[in-house]
This record gives structure tokens, C-alpha cells and sequence, in this order.
């Protein structure tokens, strides 16, 4: 069984003060990943590097930006380099997540940039793909998260392909309480873990971790994380309270330990 990435996206939220206070309270629930399970978690760039200080006594635990530019330097105010979020000791960043595709023009082309930019710079890529309520109504959902993937991969090796994370978040389960079911996440997962076997081959399809995103709390991630597809979560409001990211991560810790 593959190992589980359990991710937390704190977008907009937690300055460096609260930052340090969560590690503080999560040091206390778990001190090191358990058995076949690693954390990440994605807060704001000004509180990156209280994350990194503050996570380093915590095993397993990453620390991610939420997007980054993809050129070196330049007159592009307001933006941060690959090479100023690893001097946070961050080593992970969310690219194309559907927020910023929604309200900063983020397109699939600028995704494919950071994507490289990223990869280049020894940054893991956390990748965003997912549809709108009104595409998957009209059944164009698999469409859409292809196009999404194949462009956002266009010109990366197989070598770096499998250095990537990809995160199917539906844009309808985004913030909104309703979840994909397990079975519609597993449905999308397949799909994806074959585009990437079309692309790649089955060997680094079979090694890309596939995060599923939108509205996965405590009450609902044993279920989806059981996905034969599913290997892990990109999660947003419940990531944010020390005990309800904690409780999913042993979720994981338990399914791997059943079946890994
Ligand atoms: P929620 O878990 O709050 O729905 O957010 C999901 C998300 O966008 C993670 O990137």
C-alpha cells in the first residue's frame, strides 16, 4: 500500500503567534507520524517560518507554501521566489489550488511554470485540479480535470512526475460542507491514476500520491482515506484545530497498519 500524505491548507488563517501555539498543542497529541503516514501542513508565507521552527521536534511533519512565482527575481511585487520559501525551511508548495485559478487569474499555464519552478528549486509540487458544480452537472468533470493535469504536466519527465503530489479538490466540496463521496472521489482517483499511467507509465503513476480536498474532517476521512486511491487529504477548515487534523492523521495511521 502506498504511504498516506495528510495535508492541511490554513490558506488565510493563523498568523506566526497562533502558529507557534498550534505546534505547540500538536507536539503534545503527536509527536512523530505514525507508521506509514506523513504530515504536511501550508500556512500563510509570513508565518512559514514559526511553522518550520516551531515543527522541527515533530517527526514527519513538512512544512509547504501555499503558491510561489515562478520566475528567480524582478519586479513583480507582492511575490515570492522558490528559493525565499526554502530559506523558511519549508520543502512543499500548493500550486493551482482552485482559489487562487478563481480570484488571481492562476491558469493552467502559469501552473505548469510553477510546477517546473518548483521541481527545479528541490520543492515538492503540490498540484490542484477540480471541477465546478456546473461541469460536473453536465458530466464533464473527467474532461476537465484531464485538461487541468495534462497541462499543468506539459513538458515535466516521468523522473520529476513522480516527485509531485496531485490534489483532486471538486471546487462544489471546496468550504462548503459537502463532501465527494467515496465512491466519487475513488472514481476520480482511478481516473487520474490512469491519465498519469497514459502519460507516464504504470510505475510512476503507481507512486504519485493522490490527495483528495474539499470539506475532509474527522467525521467523514476514514472513509475516503479507505479509497484504494485515495492516498492521502488536502484539508482546509478541519486542518485547522490541532485534535481534528490529529484524529485524521491516525485515521490514516490505522489503515495503513490494517493493510500497508
Ligand atoms: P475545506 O477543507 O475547508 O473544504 O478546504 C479544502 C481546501 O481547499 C484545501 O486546499
Amino acid at each position: 500500500m502506498r504511504p498516506f500524505l495528510i495535508a492541511g491548507n490554513w490558506k488565510m488563517h493563523m498568523n506566526a503567534a497562533e502558529t507557534r501555539a498550534y505546534f505547540e498543542t500538536f507536539k503534545g497529541l503527536v509527536s512523530a507520524a505514525p507508521n506509514g503516514v506523513s504530515m504536511l501542513l501550508c500556512p500563510t508565507f509570513t508565518s512559514l517560518t514559526a511553522a518550520a521552527e516551531a515543527s522541527a521536534a515533530i517527526t514527519g511533519m513538512h512544512i509547504g507554501a501555499q503558491n510561489l512565482h515562478f520566475e528567480d527575481k524582478g519586479a513583480f511585487t507582492g511575490e515570492i521566489t522558490a528559493e525565499m520559501i526554502k530559506e523558511t525551511g519549508a520543502d512543499h508548495v500548493i500550486i493551482g489550488h482552485s482559489e487562487r485559478r478563481q480570484y488571481y487569474n492562476e491558469t493552467d499555464e502559469t501552473v505548469n511554470k510553477k510546477t517546473k519552478k518548483a521541481l527545479s528549486a528541490g520543492l515538492t509540487p503540490v498540484v490542484c485540479v477540480g471541477e465546478f458544480l456546473e461541469e460536473r452537472k453536465k458530466g464533464i468533470h473527467f474532461e476537465v480535470v484531464k485538461k487541468q493535469m495534462v497541462a499543468g504536466y506539459e513538458g515535466i519527465s516521468a523522473d520529476d512526475a513522480k516527485k509531485t503530489v496531485l490534489a483532486y479538490e471538486p471546487v462544489w466540496a471546496i468550504g462548503t460542507g459537502e463532501t465527494a463521496s467515496p465512491e466519487q472521489a475513488q472514481e476520480m482517483h482511478a481516473f487520474i491514476r490512469a491519465e498519469f499511467t497514459a502519460l507516464y507509465g504504470a510505475d510512476v503513476a503507481t507512486k504519485i500520491p493522490l490527495l483528495y480536498g474539499g470539506s475532509m474532517n474527522a467525521a467523514n476521512a476514514d472513509e475516503l482515506l479507505s479509497q484504494e486511491d485515495v492516498d492521502g487529504g488536502l484539508i482546509g477548515g478541519a486542518s485547522l484545530k490541532p485534535d481534528s487534523f490529529q484524529q485524521i492523521v491516525g485515521f490514516a495511521g490505522e489503515i495503513f497498519a490494517k493493510n500497508g
